[in-house]
């Protein structure tokens, strides 16, 4: 009579049987931290490469088209975006058009135009600046706003870098 096959000892398949669930747990643990860094590190590395990718997008830009811009009444302004940086177009009661940056030259918060106080506010630390030259004339920021070319033609308005 052949000899049957020695049957494995169950102490042998309860040891194969801990070492794949120990290699499953460990590839899940694995999956589930590449996961955790993705979520945290996406958003992290976005906040980090912002600020550059909007410089570059700025400094890439020369010139924006406004069109239908020279429709603006005379007295007002209006918001747009040079690049990615906002901008704002005034028109003056004087007839005079001028392109300023806006983006308080002190902690770079979005200044805005009024007109009742002749004066380009920030409302972050109370920076004004010249709404003619975009010069800083009170609070703390510390330079002049970018002062852009303009040029009415056609219907449109160009802004460019001056
Ligand atoms: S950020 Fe504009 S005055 Fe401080």
């Amino acid at each position: 009579m052949p000899n049957a096959p020695a049957a494995s000892h169950p102490n042998e398949q309860g040891a194969a049987t801990d070492a794949s669930r120990r290699a499953f747990v460990t590839l899940g643990v694995g999956a589930l931290g590449a996961c955790y860094a993705g979520l945290i590190g996406y958003p992290v590395y976005q906040y980090l490469a912002t600020p550059a990718r909007k410089a570059a997008a700025t400094g890439a830009v020369t010139q924006t088209v406004l069109d239908g811009a020279d429709q603006l009444p005379a007295g007002s302004a209006m918001m747009f975006k040079f690049g990615a940086a906002p901008a704002m177009l005034i028109h003056h009661a004087d007839g005079s058009w001028v392109a300023l940056g806006a983006v308080c030259t002190h902690l770079a918060c979005t200044v805005s135009y009024e007109p009742e106080q002749s004066r380009i506010y920030c409302a972050c630390h109370g920076g004004a600046y010249d709404p003619k030259t975009g010069a800083n004339v009170a609070g703390p920021p510390p330079k002049p706003l970018t002062r852009y070319h303009v040029e009415v033609q056609d219907g449109r308005i160009l802004v460019s870098k001056a």
